[in-house]
């Protein structure tokens, strides 16, 4: 325990095990804790309430910044510990137990959580739990790797337990930056107006009333796996970065281009490396994951500043930003999700938003989080709120996956809709990029076909288009067998050969 990590005397007393911790909860509470992308969670508190709820009847409703590391979500879902999660989550327990019903999930815009808890359109928090790296002379909360709803959490919850992280260097501090937007309707500006604008504190506040614990944990962050570029996504980024080249070449976008965002997931992390190719430079990203590829433009020299709500990154690149902080200290900052996503951010920087879809139609609509249309992949965490508002918003996929490319990522009609043709610019896979913009949805079909749809796909896909297309509308469709290829790959297993070219 390193005591001196807690400068408010006030607290000195309030030290408890996490399994005292856990005693805290009741069954039916809303809990919020921190933790994003891994990030920042609970990692003494919420297990330990894990290993309670495995031996009693007790459920409770979950919110955090995103999703959690370790086994957390794993635990809690084994233990039916979770009535209700919100607003992302990754884990493959958690998310059987989503798609069989057993736990309810509400999928959100990842900016809107902390809005939709201070409008009360949500139950009050009764409980959370914030990872802090110290605490000051005022008791207020010094955060580690993510700020996600912390602040807010801290401010709305009826009680707070700490949870300090002795793992995260004591000088983790200056790359924080909470703001707190006013409430309606009071509500002003957020006044950034660059990647690196400084609007807010460097901590969480808190009243030193509502906090009934602290306790001390020394685990670190679990690492992101970070998948090595292949084939295709390096030929995603090849495309990606030649369009970009010739925005530059054309006058739309200079070298620096705009701050870049990018999403989860191993094409856009993929993405973002393929920039230290080309001509950039004086790179700068408005995002909400700091990634790998983030800290490599910073150490190549491409990107001079990044802005996110969490550094997700792998073991080896986690040590060496813990041991080398000082020198990141001024090339990053963390904000409260709901600035990081901000809409009204992302529209004044005119971001260049990355991010991958599950699957993307010929008119552009793409679906970031269903399987088939119903099961829940991970969320659309702040794809939307990007996309929505980029300036130019673009979507990457593998056109093909699955042994004998059984699935086609690019389909007639996507079986759920994430992000509708109104906000999607740019699609790119591994055979090509089709730029959207100014297209009407008879023209974006033919560009799509052509550029990105796999050649075991293509001939079946121009099949249902031409057929569409003669049936008439605005956007042509054939509705008894737009969702033919998912029937298809459930019940044969292949997306190949359904009616659509039985039929021609
Ligand atoms: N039927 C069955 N499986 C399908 C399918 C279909 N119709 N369409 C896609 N899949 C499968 C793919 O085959 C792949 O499985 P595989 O790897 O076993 O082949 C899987 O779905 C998706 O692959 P995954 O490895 O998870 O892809 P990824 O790491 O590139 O992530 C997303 C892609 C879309 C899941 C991820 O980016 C995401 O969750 N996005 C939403 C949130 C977001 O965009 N946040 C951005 C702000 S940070």
């Amino acid at each position: 325990m390193e005591i001196e990590r807690i400068k408010f005397e006030g607290y000195k007393n309030s030290i408890i095990t996490a399994d005292e911790a856990a005693l805290l909860f009741e069954n039916g509470m809303t809990v919020g804790s921190s933790g994003f992308t891994k990030a920042g969670d609970s990692k003494a508190v919420l297990p330990a309430f894990a290993a309670r709820a495995a031996n009693e009847e007790i459920a409770i409703t979950l919110i955090t910044g995103a999703s959690l590391g370790h086994t957390t979500d794993s635990d809690l879902a084994d233990a039916n510990a979770l009535y209700k999660r919100m607003p992302f989550q990754v884990d493959p327990v958690l998310r059987k137990k989503i798609n069989d019903g057993s736990i309810l999930f509400i999928d959100q815009h990842l900016s809107e959580t902390a809005e939709l808890l201070n409008n009360k359109h949500l139950p009050k928090i009764d409980l959370a739990i914030i990872e802090a790296s110290s605490i000051d002379e005022n008791g207020n909360i010094i955060p580690t790797t993510s700020i996600g709803n912390s602040a807010t959490f801290a401010k709305l919850a009826g009680k707070v337990i700490i949870e300090i992280n002795t793992s995260i260097p004591n000088n983790f501090n200056g790359i924080h930056d909470i703001f707190i937007p006013e409430n309606y309707p009071e509500r002003d500006i957020i006044p950034i107006t660059k990647p690196d604008s400084r609007i807010g504190k460097g901590y969480i506040e808190v009243d030193p009333e509502k906090v009934v614990g602290i306790v001390f944990t020394e685990l670190p962050d679990s690492p992101a796996q970070v998948t090595s570029i292949d084939e295709k996504t390096a030929a995603i980024a090849n495309h990606l970065i030649h369009f970009f080249e010739v925005e530059v070449a054309s006058g739309r976008l200079t070298d620096s281009l705009l701050p870049l965002q990018a999403g989860i997931g191993k094409v856009a992390n993929a993405v973002l490396s393929g920039f230290s190719k080309g001509n950039f430079k004086n790179l700068t990203m408005y995002s909400e994951v700091l990634q790998d590829s983030t800290f490599e433009l910073i150490d190549s020299g491409k990107m001079d500043f990044a802005s996110a709500s969490s550094i997700t990154v792998s073991k080896a690149c986690y040590e060496h930003l813990m041991q080398n902080f000082e020198n990141y200290k001024d090339k990053i900052i963390l904000r409260p999700q709901n600035i990081s996503n901000a809409p009204e951010v992302i529209r004044r920087l005119g971001i260049i938003a990355i991010n991958t879809a599950i699957e993307f139609d010929i008119y552009g609509n793409v679906n970031s989080t269903h399987i088939s249309g119903s099961k829940m992949m991970n969320g659309i965490g702040g794809s939307g709120d990007f996309a929505r508002n980029a300036y130019l918003s673009i979507f990457v996929t593998p056109s093909v996956s699955k042994e004998n490319n059984a699935i086609s990522h690019i389909l007639p009609m996507v079986s759920h809709v994430d992000h509708t043709e109104h906000d999607v610019d740019i699609l790119v896979t591994e055979n090509g990029l089709a730029d959207l913009r100014g297209l009407a949805p008879r023209e974006r079909a033919i560009q799509i076909i052509q550029n990105c749809v796999h050649p075991d796909y293509k001939e079946q896909l121009q099949s249902y288009y031409e057929r569409a297309r003669l049936r008439g509308g605005h956007t042509p469709h054939l509705l008894e067998e737009a969702f033919s290829w998912h029937i298809n790959y459930s019940n044969s297993g292949t997306m190949k050969n359904p009616v659509s070219v039985e039929h021609r």
